[in-house]
């Protein structure tokens, strides 16, 4: 490829998301759209999985993937740690609603997305009367995971602010697959991953407040992002 043709593709790509400017894929709704809270909703689901692939030019992480680094299983019976978690599926999200208050500076996000977490797992302890140990990789597929973030925001100088946040998820099924369990017997191994499938509500009671507050908090570090460098008039139009 000629110099000539690499320094105008890198160019178009820098012209193409500014800092400071809405990326393309984002369309900015009307705050005196009567359907605010809908037109803001097809917006999240028509931009935000390219959105989940992460924006550089502005300083976006990438979110599908979303790498989470450690996780920390907090449970007396049972110490749990992943590393080097990263999880995948969050781009592929859909939008079940979207309400926002401009007045009140209030919004709420309720969106489901099938995710896969991977990571290199070290356990060992119990679950229920079950003693589990090894040292592998690790991966949790789960099934329609819910989450519902309710965020306050205000305007500081121009900029939305996101004040605070509150969240709550659900999901229908989160299934594992442990590498190396029990140093590798792999008749163990096998009767202790149906047992852990068989009763993933009570696994996911444990792995699911680090690993999911973590996802949430990743999302919201990201949108955090956005609007520290699009103005909210560039955001939502007058
Ligand atoms: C707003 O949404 C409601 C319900 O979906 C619809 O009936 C109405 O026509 C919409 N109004 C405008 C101005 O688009
Ligand atoms: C997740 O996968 C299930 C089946 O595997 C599918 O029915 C469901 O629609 C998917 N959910 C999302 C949000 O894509």
């Amino acid at each position: 490829m000629s110099r000539l043709l690499c320094l105008a593709v890198a160019l178009s790509c820098t012209l193409d998301a500014r800092a400071g400017t809405l990326p393309s894929f984002l369309r900015a709704c009307s705050a005196s759209d009567p359907n605010l809270s809908q037109c803001v909703e097809k917006v999240i689901a028509v931009g935000g999985g390219k959105f989940a692939k992460g924006i550089p030019e502005l300083g976006i992480a990438s979110l599908d993937p979303v790498h989470l680094g450690r996780v920390v299983v907090d449970n007396p019976a049972l110490k749990l740690t992943f590393d080097d978690t990263v999880v995948t599926g969050l781009g592929g999200f859909v939008v079940n609603s979207y309400k926002i208050d401009t007045e009140k500076g209030k919004a709420t996000l309720d969106f489901t997305a099938n995710v896969t977490l991977k990571a290199h797992y070290d356990m060992d302890g119990q679950v229920l009367i079950l003693p589990i140990r090894g040292n592998g990789e690790a991966k949790i597929k789960i099934t329609n995971l819910n989450i519902v973030i309710k965020y306050d925001y205000k305007t500081v100088d121009g900029y939305w602010t996101v004040t605070g946040y509150k969240d709550s998820y659900n999901m229908d099924r989160a299934q594992f697959k442990f590498t190396n369990l029990f140093n590798g017997n792999k008749e163990l191994a096998d009767t202790t991953v149906k047992f852990a499938n068989q009763n993933w509500k009570l696994i996911m009671q444990d792995i699911a407040p680090p690993a999911i507050e973590h996802i949430i908090h990743k999302c919201v570090d990201e949108v955090k992002k956005l609007f520290k460098s699009v103005s909210a008039t560039d955001l939502l139009a007058a």
